[in-house]
């Protein structure tokens, strides 16, 4: 994977372990709710202090830099966009406990599967469709962004 996006593939550590989190275990990692609205709460808080940040470098920075790169890239980074606004919708609407346990479940494959269609479909194209400079660039956006 290129160097540019390290610091995207290091937030998705994380947000691989909150997918895991949301999927029913019997095993947990120590220290993590097991509970459903609390599951819910860490999820929310999450999302608060990394998720809305990487979606946003995402939808800022990354997804313009390659749009119109071709037409695979295009339609993934559709996806994307759309699955970002799916994946705050699903948080919204976790308002009621009925069910709850089961729709953190799809949450947590959803944004499971969504990391890996960022890290195998979209990101090992980036360096044949930027240029050198273009890809320091956008490791520049990335890491300052703000
Ligand atoms: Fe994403
Ligand atoms: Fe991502």
């Amino acid at each position: 994977m290129h160097e540019s996006l390290r610091p995207l593939l290091s937030d998705h550590q994380q947000v691989l372990f909150l997918a895991r989190v949301c999927k029913p275990r019997r095993t947990q990692p120590q220290g993590v709710p097991t509970s459903p609205w609390d599951k819910v709460k860490f999820v929310r808080g999450y999302f608060e202090t990394l998720l809305k940040r990487h979606f946003a470098i995402e939808e800022e920075i990354l997804l313009p830099a390659i749009r119109g790169k071709g037409d695979e890239i295009d339609r993934l980074a559709e996806e994307i966009f759309s699955e970002h606004k799916l994946m705050h919708d699903m948080l919204e609407s976790f308002l009621d406990v009925e069910g709850l346990s089961e729709r953190l479940a799809v949450f947590g494959e959803f944004l499971e599967g969504h990391v890996y269609k960022e890290e195998l479909d979209l990101f090992p194209q980036i360096p044949s469709v930027l240029t050198d400079q273009q890809l320091e660039e956008l490791e520049q956006a990335i890491l300052t962004f703000e």
